[in-house]
């Protein structure tokens, strides 16, 4: 169908269809077919209202939600034909309704795809932010296991890629859970910000047939807590707001970004030079030319996921940046953004939650990496600090037993006592006991920080939360 006929929706004014190649560029079906379900379910709600006011009679609702019920058995065992002649979802199911049901002929009564798109955008977005607020749980619990196998297990935290200070790995992973709590909570917004009817919004005007808004969003479950139905408020808003596809594929970058920053921890610390940890077989290749590798393609997959999630929110942004009030038909091209953000976010999300049961901490390569004294080279300073020393006088001081230590190529707790006294006075014999790594971690207990107690404190509150 290509001719004039194949536009029944809105061909009454041209002379001739539209050309083959305006039908290539101008379909949608090809990939808003995954709306199909959502746009039934607004049909169906939108053929309740109007026969709710009045604009329908009970037998023609009925044989139109028969005729949606069909539909959507069809769609669901994939026996529906979608033709791209017919340009987008909305107007494929509705031809094939109005072949089934002659009723359905009066189903686009004040109605009209502009606002019809922005509600199964909505329900698309809620239904999706709650998958991936699912998935974002279920990573956080897998990290949160792992953080409670490595509680014990010290390495060096890196700043600049520098060793820093010691830390407990379970208190690197925990810092994921973290951003994956914040992850969760900007789906939370989304799903909020979504969760409000357009519809009724008409093409940019509303409609001057006496509709019930409130009635469809109420069939729609877009209500409050109360149950109270929640509505746009301002019908050229309704139609050309697209913030929701930039809030979610926003929150699907920054999902992107934080795992990517964790699959490079992994990276790295699977390399011979870390040795922090080793990777499941699972989820590593070989190489099919040195026998030797094992290499960590799914930490490097989902770090280069990354940037195509990061690519699907700037799409959106230049997409939307200088479009005009109302609908344009650019927005149109919003669709496949979302559509593969959710898939490929839910997806690395799934990834992760199952690697990391088999990452295995290598004990002894992290032990013999924390054995540096220099990671305690702060604790000196502190030791200074509580013996009265200024903190920029401490800081200095320990600056030159670091030097010494690296001009005599000795380890720093062992610099001879007398030239460390002489470097300042109030080091005395008993400053060994700053570089016992126990010790040094047991005194940091206060809220956040990565002493034994407040990690395993943390550890048990996430199982709380989680
Ligand atoms: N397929 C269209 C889209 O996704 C539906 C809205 C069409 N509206 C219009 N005025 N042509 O944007």
């Amino acid at each position: 169908m290509t001719d004039k006929q194949s536009q029944a929706t809105w061909g009454g004014r041209f002379s001739e269809g539209p050309d083959a190649l305006m039908l290539r560029l101008g379909e949608s079906v090809s990939f808003d077919h995954q709306l199909a379900l959502y746009d039934i379910k607004g049909s169906r709600a939108h053929a309740a209202m109007l026969t709710h006011v009045g604009i329908l009679t009970e037998a023609e609702r009925d044989a139109i939600h028969a005729g949606l019920d069909e539909l959507a058995t069809e769609i669901e065992a994939g026996d529906f034909e979608w033709d791209t002649a017919l340009e987008d979802v909305h107007m494929n199911l509705e031809q094939a309704l109005t072949q089934r049901v002659p009723a359905a002929a009066k189903l686009h009564t004040a109605r009209s795809r502009n606002d019809q798109v922005a509600t199964d955008m909505r329900l698309w977005f809620k239904d999706h932010c709650e998958a991936l607020y699912d998935a974002l749980t279920n990573a956080m619990r897998e990290l949160l296991a792992l953080a409670e196998r490595t509680q014990s297990v010290i390495i060096p935290g890196y700043t600049h890629l520098q060793r820093a200070q010691p830390v407990p790995m379970a208190h690197h992973f925990l810092a994921y859970v973290e951003m994956l709590e914040r992850d969760r909570n900007r789906l939370a917004m989304v799903h909020e910000q979504a969760n409000i009817c357009p519809l009724g919004s008409g093409a940019i005007a509303g409609s001057t047939l006496p509709i019930d808004r409130a009635f469809v969003a109420r069939e729609l479950g877009f209500t409050d807590l109360e149950g109270e139905p929640r509505l746009t408020e301002n019908s050229m808003d309704a139609v050309s707001d697209r913030d929701a596809f930039l809030d979610f594929a926003g929150a699907c970058n920054t999902i992107g970004l934080h795992l990517s920053r964790l699959a490079e921890d992994c990276i790295l610390w699977s390399s011979a030079e870390f040795g922090f940890v080793k990777l499941p077989d699972a989820f590593t290749t070989g190489s099919s030319l040195m026998p030797q590798k094992k290499n960590p393609d799914a930490f490097e997959l989902i770090r280069g996921k990354a940037a195509r999630l990061n690519g699907n929110h700037q799409t959106l942004i230049t997409l939307i940046k200088g479009l005009p009030l109302t609908y344009n038909r650019d927005l149109q091209e919003d669709k496949p953004p979302v559509f593969d953000s959710a898939e490929q976010s839910l997806l690395i999300l799934d990834v992760l939650a199952a690697c990391l049961p088999g990452i295995e901490p290598d004990i002894a390569r992290c032990a013999a990496a924390v054995t540096d004294p220099m990671l305690l080279a702060t604790d000196v300073v502190d030791y200074l600090v509580q013996k009265g020393v200024a903190f920029r006088e401490a800081h200095h001081a320990v600056g030159e037993l670091v030097a010494l230590a690296e001009k005599e190529a000795c380890p720093l707790n062992e610099l001879p006592p007398k030239k460390i006294s002489k470097i300042h006075e109030a080091l005395e014999a008993d400053w060994t006991q700053v570089f016992d790594l126990d010790r040094a971690l047991a005194a940091r207990e206060a809220t956040g920080m990565p002493g034994p107690k407040t990690v395993a404190e943390q550890i048990k509150d996430w199982a709380e939360r989680l």
